[in-house]
């Protein structure tokens, strides 16, 4: 049994995916982990869509052009519905990004305890998202990840992390 220590060195952004498809029940212990996740007041604002068909993962590329991504075998797409979400009252932020953050987290990591990979993906075009996944108004989609069986080197990489001094305060800022 890992620690948390290590299974968050274990973890890491996986790019490259064996065809193999993800066992149903996999995904949802991987899921399951992702919705016990803590949110804002018990919100849980959150949606997962998952993707396994080919041609919509395709398209899904073309919000995303890298071939690892829609050509993993899943696809999960994490949603928050701002409108269920808790807004903080003194000044009105919403936590809806912030709880499907930490549900995303929970999923990477349970995902790698079971020697699955994935990736945050950030960096698509939203609106195309939209369509393809059919969201309606008052979604959005926090990132979506590739899932599957690591196709690289699982040989650790040397960690690019800022030194914990680096980032650390006490008390207040200096
Ligand atoms: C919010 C967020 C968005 C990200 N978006 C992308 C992305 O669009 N494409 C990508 O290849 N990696 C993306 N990443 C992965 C980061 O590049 C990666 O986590 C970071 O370089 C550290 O590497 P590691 O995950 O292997 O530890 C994203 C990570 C986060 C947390």
């Amino acid at each position: 049994m890992k620690t948390f220590l290590e299974l968050a060195e274990a973890r890491r952004s996986v790019r490259a995916y064996k065809p193999d498809p993800v066992p149903e029940d996999l995904l949802l212990q991987v899921l399951e982990c992702a919705r016990r996740a803590p949110s804002a007041c018990n919100r849980q604002p959150w949606r997962f869509v998952v993707v396994r068909d080919e041609a919509r993962r395709r398209l899904l590329g073309t919000a995303y052009s890298r071939d690892w991504f829609w050509s993993a075998p899943a696809i999960v797409a994490v949603c928050v519905v701002p409108g269920d979400a808790w807004t903080r009252p003194h000044d009105g932020k919403n936590y809806a990004w912030v709880d499907g953050a930490i549900a995303m987290d929970h999923l990477t990591l349970a995902a790698a305890d079971i020697g699955l990979g994935t990736c945050w993906i950030g960096a698509f075009d939203p609106e195309p998202v939209r369509r393809i996944l059919n969201l309606p108004d008052g979604v959005e989609v926090v990132a979506m990840t590739p899932i599957g069986y690591p196709a690289d080197d699982p040989a650790p990489r040397p960690r690019t992390r800022r030194p914990l001094p680096e980032s650390l305060l006490r008390e207040q800022w200096p």
